[in-house]
């Protein structure tokens, strides 16, 4: 049984930035479970499929979170989806898959065996809540709207038809199916650490995580 660092939060809130670099540090395997609604949501889209069909085909989704050099790459029935599922539309869609029931059932058995098998820094939206409820530490991870939106425009910004208005107004929209979805909704675990980095740079919230670890180990 490893440890398991739990870390919830919204959207662009820096939960990857910052799990990722202090799984670097302290040796841990990153999981990003939001890949995992994000490979759900390619799958709709490839497929043309509503949410009664894709909850049909869930059978047919073969999903494998590899690790190669530290890095999480997403393999979904054979193929190297990693680079495809960032798209905002992937982005949007991912929300709302979420949503359902079935989904979310699909991927809690392949989050709670890796969390298993490793020690690792998983991050998403109920891992301390209803993923790893009995986890060794918990974080609740969150920045203001604005901040957060500059953050994700900064990483998508050249691809094509972005602007920041869109990214704010979709940062919004995204909160608000996250924590207003009735199964498994965004929300601050009762035993975990709040943590607001707005006008924190991600340096300065990683050395506090890994301190954090490094005082539960
Ligand atoms: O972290 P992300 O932006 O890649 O997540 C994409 C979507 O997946 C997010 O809008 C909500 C959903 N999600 C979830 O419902 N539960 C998780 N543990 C992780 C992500």
């Amino acid at each position: 049984m490893g440890i398991n660092i739990a870390i919830d939060g919204p959207a662009g809130a820096g939960k990857s930035s910052i799990a990722k670099a202090a799984a670097l540090e302290k040796g841990y395997i990153y999981v990003d479970t939001g890949a995992l609604y994000r490979s759900i949501a390619l799958f709709a889209l490839e497929n043309n499929l509503n949410n009664d069909s894709l909850v049909n085909s869930l059978d047919k989704i073969n999903l494998n979170l590899e690790f190669i050099d530290g890095s999480q790459h997403v393999v979904m029935n054979g193929e190297d989806i990693t680079d495809k599922i960032r798209t905002p539309e992937v982005s949007m869609n991912a929300s709302k898959v979420s949503a359902i029931p079935e989904v979310r059932e699909f991927l809690f058995g392949l989050q709670k065996k890796i969390a298993a098998e490793n020690n690792i820094i998983m991050d998403g939206r109920d891992i301390g809540t209803v993923v790893l409820p009995d986890a060794d530490l918990k974080i609740f991870l969150t920045a203001s709207a604005e901040e957060r939106a500059q953050r994700r425009y900064r990483e998508i910004k050249d691809m094509p038809g972005v602007t920041f208005e869109q990214v704010l107004e979709d940062i919004k929209k995204r909160d608000y199916n996250d924590m207003h979805r009735d199964i498994a909704p965004l929300k601050q675990a009762e035993d975990a650490v709040l943590l607001d980095t707005t006008g924190m740079t991600v340096d300065e919230v990683k050395t506090r995580l890994v301190k954090m670890i490094t005082e539960i180990e």
